[in-house]
């Protein structure tokens, strides 16, 4: 692997750890305005200290992340259909690379749809990208997206993972679910868990991000469990400490509770203020 890929991929995976925490806030790429993600900038801002990368379009970026923030980006660059479309797997490549370079970014991210009618076309589209990634020595992150009709399962996850691999995608992002062990050792290539939607207590996304963890998972790729969160910050933080210091989600969510008082104090203290 060239030194530029290599020295993009370790901004992303923490060499100290070999973990990432991605904060996934591209959502809006296809579902519009989504809860509390309604005001990206808003949402991010606070985030912004405790994200290994981030992962979003070059809309919100340009607009909503101050160009001073130094962590790396994850370019999300595929989409072209919407919620309320005939098909969510109808992609196509949205970001032209040239645009991806000149945003400094450290990766670029794209949608594969297996199994549906769109399979081919988007599995070209991360091969074209692969391509143009090795050229410009820019990671590439397959995203195995389940439209609405596939099923979850570590059969299909497993085989979705696998041939994003096998096409040549640097990192890959997939859903937890039961036998994700087996999904991450039959993927060669560094597999990061997409949050999926909120859990409903902390405990159990810091459970979920647990067993990513401890199944093989390199890190996460977290949005709606973080940002949807009532307490972000403390959120993220919880997950840190399962990714990045492997502490169990009993030990996370006590590191959870002490960054919510830590958070709750200073909201008083502003409260003083005005
Ligand atoms: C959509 C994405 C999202 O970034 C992904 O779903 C991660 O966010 P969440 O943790 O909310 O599932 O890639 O295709």
């Amino acid at each position: 692997m060239d030194w530029g890929m290599k020295n993009r991929i370790s901004r992303i995976i923490k060499p100290d750890t070999g973990r990432t925490v991605m904060l996934a806030v591209d959502h809006g790429y296809f579902q519009g305005p989504t809860h509390k993600l309604e005001n990206p900038r808003k949402t991010i801002t606070p985030l912004l200290p405790y994200a290994d990368a981030l992962m979003i379009t070059r809309g919100v970026l340009r607009t909503c992340v101050p160009p001073e923030w130094d962590g790396p980006i994850v370019l999300r660059v595929s989409g072209g259909t919407s919620m309320v479309g005939e098909s969510l797997s109808n992609e196509t490549i949205t970001t032209a690379f040239a645009d991806a370079i000149r945003l400094n970014v450290a990766a670029v991210a794209i949608s594969i749809f297996v199994g549906t009618k769109h399979e081919q076309q988007t599995l070209a589209n991360l091969a074209k990208l692969v391509d143009m990634g090795e050229e410009h020595g820019m990671p590439v992150l397959a995203v195995t997206a389940v439209g609405r009709e596939m099923a979850r399962d570590a059969r299909y996850l497993g085989l979705a993972c696998r041939i994003a691999a096998e096409l040549g995608a640097h990192i890959v992002k997939t859903y937890y679910t039961e036998g994700f062990d087996k999904m991450v050792e039959g993927c060669p290539a560094p597999v990061v868990m997409a949050g999926g939607k909120r859990c409903d207590t902390p405990l159990e996304a810091l459970q979920l991000t647990y067993a990513a963890i401890s199944e093989g998972a390199v890190g996460v790729d977290m949005g709606r469990n973080i940002w949807q969160c009532d307490d972000p910050v403390p959120m993220i933080n919880g997950v840190r400490a399962v990714v990045h210091e492997g502490l169990t989600p009993q030990e996370a969510l006590e590191r959870y509770e002490a960054v919510k008082c830590e958070c709750d104090a200073d909201a008083d203290k502003e409260e003083v203020i005005y």
